[in-house]
Order: C-alpha cells, then structure tokens, then sequence
C-alpha cells in the first residue's frame, strides 16, 4: 500500500489492514537512550525492547500502537494533533522531562479531543522537586508512573476502560 493510501485509510483511526483501532506511543526526549541511560532508575529495557512488547500486549487486546520518539516538542505536538486527525482511540504520551516544562505541550493534550494517558517509568514524585509539577499530567485524562517499563501496558490495559 502506497503512504498516501495508508494515510487516507487511517483517517477512521483503524489500521488499514485490520481494521483495528490504533492507540499512538508518543515518547519525548531521551528516551531514545533507555537502556544506556541512567539504568538505576530506568532499568536496562530499551525503546524497541518496549515497542515490542507492547504490540503483543496490543494484539491480544484487539488493539494496535503506532509508537514514536523525538528528541524535540514540536513533534510531539504535531503528533498529538495528529492522534486526532486520524481518530485514534488514545494517546500514551511519556514526554520525558518536557513533562515538567511545556505549556505548550499542556496546551495540545487541551486543544484535542482524543483521551491521552500522561506515562513514566519512574514515579516523579519521590524524585527531585522539579519533577514534581507536571504541565502533561494536568492536562491528561489519567497517569500511570513508577511501574517501570510496565507502565506502559498498563496505561495500554487502561485504553479499554475509556
Ligand atoms: C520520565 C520522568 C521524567 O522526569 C524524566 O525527565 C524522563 C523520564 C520517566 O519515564 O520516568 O525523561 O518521563
């Protein structure tokens, strides 16, 4: 299938092939290096370790993840948009350290219609103050943190009870 076909058939939020619905994945900064990066706290599990698990998770739930990683807060804002302009089903969204920074982040979970569940590996709060404020977690519908890479299948499990 061509981009533009896929694109056009993605628009109800289903997969093209399958018809199934589609949750999007978005990760923020640095987390391109989970595995190398400070393992004490994150563990030795890297993105693609994740990726993988999480679309198995995602299969026997009748789900399917499209799971995305910029360094950079634009994309993940062109991103979020975009999770509602295809109409997928939820966003997870760990946005790394812009989690206690962006507005503008905040701003795009507001401006969209689509239910975003706010994730982290570590729990913040029982880290440096500066963690404590999270722009994401005020805007998002739910957040699930501190449970390490399971995090994410479990905000994934959470999708089902939207
Ligand atoms: C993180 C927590 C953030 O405080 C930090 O900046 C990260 C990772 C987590 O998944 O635990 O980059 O989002």
């Amino acid at each position: 299938m061509t981009d533009a076909a896929n694109d056009a058939a993605q628009h109800d939020g289903r997969d093209f092939a399958t018809e199934t619905p589609v949750v999007y994945v978005l990760n923020g900064p640095n987390l391109n290096l989970l595995g190398m990066r400070e393992p004490e706290i994150y563990g030795h599990d890297t993105l693609d370790d994740i990726a993988g698990r999480l679309e198995d998770r995602a299969q026997e739930l009748g789900l399917a993840i499209d799971l995305r990683q910029s360094n950079h807060e634009g994309h993940l804002i062109d991103w979020l948009h975009e999770a509602q302009a295809v109409g997928a089903v939820a966003v997870l969204l760990n946005a790394g350290a812009y989690t206690h920074t962006s507005v503008a982040l905040h701003d795009a979970i507001k401006s969209i219609r689509t239910p975003v569940i706010e994730v982290h590996l570590s729990n913040p709060h029982r880290r440096e103050e500066f963690r404590h404020r999270s722009y994401v977690g005020m805007a998002a519908k739910a957040t699930v943190a501190g449970f390490g890479p399971a995090s994410y299948s479990i905000a994934l499990d959470a999708v089902l009870t939207l």
